[in-house]
């Protein structure tokens, strides 16, 4: 069974992990910098990738450690090489690189993307045919996926996120950053039917998405309304909450149905939302379809998701040129 080490510095986390085969997990580090940049209401992308300069080589030698593993015992050194900041995933992927030209090791470039993508199936040796969401603070994608290796992008979003959508309307509510997980806790006490929010792009007959009419809608509410009342707030963050559930699951559903397909996968930092989660398993109940969500510990940025892509590349006999060059862009041609 290979041995992997992967490294993921595409935004805001500073992630090692070591993976034996495509389940075993050796080790799985993250340091999260959300602290530092919640000062600043958002990313920045100099001071992550300073601190990833500062973290990489000492999360590495933990994730090592833990492991009980050392470089020469490695099969491969992988690192998330796009999309995400340029500066930051330098960092990672310039380390992954170093450490394979040093040791003689192959090196695998591993699309961010592909890792949330395939983080439903952690452990699984062949992915099924599936329709696939990746639904993060960078992307939200609907895809075909035949297999390992063959995907086929169905939808995307046209403005912003789906994270991006929590993340802009939890500032507009005063709520921190990244916002998503506390309008999911407000959430709990509130009600989802009180305002009515629009369902940008619900109706428009394709996969794609539009969140920034949603917040928008969210900013105009609170200019009439003013700062919401303790009591209120719980409301509004369900009903927009309800809004951004409703237009997801509706295309996810619709692309299943377009492409008969049985199976269906959620990832990235937003399929960690509560209601999402528990409507998108009613609705795949009353379908009779399969639904599968990440782990705990591999729904937001982590580095064991990479190293599960990077297994199955290994296995398919793909390795890439330590000259490989970072893509901080989305290219669904890439993927
Ligand atoms: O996948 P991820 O860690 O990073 C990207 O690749 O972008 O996703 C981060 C996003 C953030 O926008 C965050 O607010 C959102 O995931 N998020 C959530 C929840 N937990 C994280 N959004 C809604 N509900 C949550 N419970
Ligand atoms: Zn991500």
């Amino acid at each position: 069974m290979p041995t992997l080490l992967a490294i993921e510095t595409s935004c805001d986390e500073t992630a090692a992990a070591v993976l034996q085969g495509f389940g075993e997990v050796l080790a799985h580090e993250i340091f999260s910098q959300a602290e530092i940049h919640s000062e600043f209401g958002g990313v920045v992308p100099e001071v992550a990738s300073r601190n990833h300069l500062v973290s990489a080589p000492e999360i590495i030698d933990f994730a090592l450690q833990k492991a009980g593993v050392q470089i020469r015992d490695l099969d491969a050194i992988a690192a998330t090489t796009g999309p995400g900041l340029a500066s930051a995933l330098l960092v990672g992927a310039a380390t992954a690189k170093g450490l394979c030209i040093g040791s003689g090791k192959p090196f695998l470039a591993i699309n961010h993307i592909e890792g949330h993508l395939l983080s439903p199936f952690f452990g699984y040796e062949k992915i099924p045919p599936h329709t696939a969401m990746v639904v993060s603070g960078g992307h939200t994608l609907v895809l075909d996926v035949e297999g390992f290796g063959s995907y086929r992008l169905l939808g995307r979003t046209l403005d912003d996120a789906a994270g991006e959508a929590f993340d802009k309307v939890a500032k507009l509510l005063g709520l921190g950053y990244p916002g998503g997980i506390e309008i999911d806790r407000l959430s709990h006490s509130g009600n989802p039917a009180r305002f009515d929010f629009p369902r940008g792009m619900i109706d428009s007959g394709d996969l794609d998405f539009s969140f920034s009419g949603l917040k928008t809608a969210v900013r105009i509410f609170l200019e009439k309304n003013g700062t919401p009342t303790a009591a209120d707030l719980p409301d509004i963050c369900a009903s927009f909450q309800a809004a951004v559930t409703d237009v997801l699951l509706s295309k996810l559903f619709k692309a299943a149905r377009q492409n008969k397909r049985r199976i269906l996968s959620l990832s990235g930092g937003v399929s960690a939302n509560s209601s999402l989660r528990s409507r998108a398993i009613q609705l795949a109940g009353d379908e009779g379809l399969e639904i599968h969500f990440p782990p705990p510990g591999l729904l937001t940025d982590n580095a064991l998701m990479i190293a599960f892509a990077a297994a199955h590349h290994l296995a398919a006999g793909q390795t890439d040129p330590v000259d490989t060059e970072i893509t901080p862009n989305f290219n669904p041609s890439t993927l």
